[in-house]
């Protein structure tokens, strides 16, 4: 839930330079998105499209935080990882996370930046250019959209929740798995939502909006500003084997304290 207009969000000097870099980036992005017949569009694979504002996104924002964090590793969906000399600093960034939202013209997609100081994630910036939603966290400071602290929902009970969740697109694994995972938790819930963006799922749980959110086959760019936000709206999160290998492993649930015991065991006990 949305705190009062008074709680002004905590801004560390490194969190200042990721959201000065997220808006600069999503400037163009808003134009292009105006323009969408007009970009340039290349194939990386099935259903996964690549755009001239993806790349130039990613430009943008690793311009923007080298200027003002010079030496600060990277890992981007679009350059990998890029060691800095600086070791215990990186910067893990998907520029547009919601890439098959973005080419059909749908305004939920979001610029992703996640800092991790010695291996430990720190600070995470989510932005919506076209609505400008701004979600900003950082570790001991809370969670915050556009200045208001954010917190998870409370509810206890599955039954009047509502869970998000990704699904695997054609050329990818697991369609059976995700099939039956929906069927059991569509059957227990008031409802399953598809949004398409990994990093806004984070960010509507650590809102309140979604009362969890579960996906498998994610990478680290997909969820590591979101981690951030969810932790410091006072969520639970796992992998989903019930450890903290999120990053590395890729499969992720995310929820409040109450749900997120019985929300795995529900997705453990699936055979698929
Ligand atoms: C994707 C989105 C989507 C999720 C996929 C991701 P992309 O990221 O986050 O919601 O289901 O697993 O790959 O390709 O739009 O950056
Ligand atoms: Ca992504
Ligand atoms: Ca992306």
């Amino acid at each position: 839930m949305c705190g009062g207009p008074t709680s002004m969000a905590y801004t560390s000097p490194a969190l200042n330079v990721m959201v000065a870099a997220a808006r600069k980036a999503g400037r163009p992005l808003i134009r292009d998105f105006n323009e969408l017949e007009n970009l340039q569009i290349s194939m990386k694979g099935p259903a996964d499209f690549v755009t001239s504002a993806d790349k130039r996104t990613e430009r943008i924002l690793i311009e923007e935080l080298s200027k003002a964090r010079p030496g600060y590793g990277f890992l981007g969906e679009e350059g990998g990882a890029v060691t800095g000399a600086d070791k215990s600093h990186r910067f893990i960034i998907d520029p547009i996370d919601g890439t098959t939202n973005f080419m059909h013209g749908i305004p939920h997609f979001a610029i992703s930046i996640g800092l991790e100081r010695e291996g430990q994630l720190v600070a995470g910036v989510i932005y919506n250019p076209v609505t400008d939603d701004l979600y900003t966290a950082e570790k001991g400071h809370g969670a915050y959209l556009n200045n208001k602290r954010l917190r998870v929902a409370a509810r206890k009970e599955l039954g009047p929740a509502v869970i998000a969740t990704g699904l695997p697109f054609m050329g990818k694994e697991g369609h059976a798995r995700a099939s039956a995972e929906m069927a059991e938790v569509m059957n227990v819930t008031a409802g399953i939502r598809r949004f398409g963006s990994a990093s806004l799922d984070l960010a509507y749980v650590a809102a309140g909006r979604f009362d969890g959110f579960w996906e498998r086959s994610l990478q680290a760019w997909d969820i590591a500003g979101g981690l951030v936000l969810l932790r410091e709206a006072g969520g639970m999160v796992s992998d989903l084997n019930g450890g903290a290998e999120m990053l590395t492993q890729g499969s992720l649930l995310a929820t409040n304290e109450y749900l997120h015991p019985q929300l795995l065991k529900l997705l453990k006990s699936v055979k698929a």
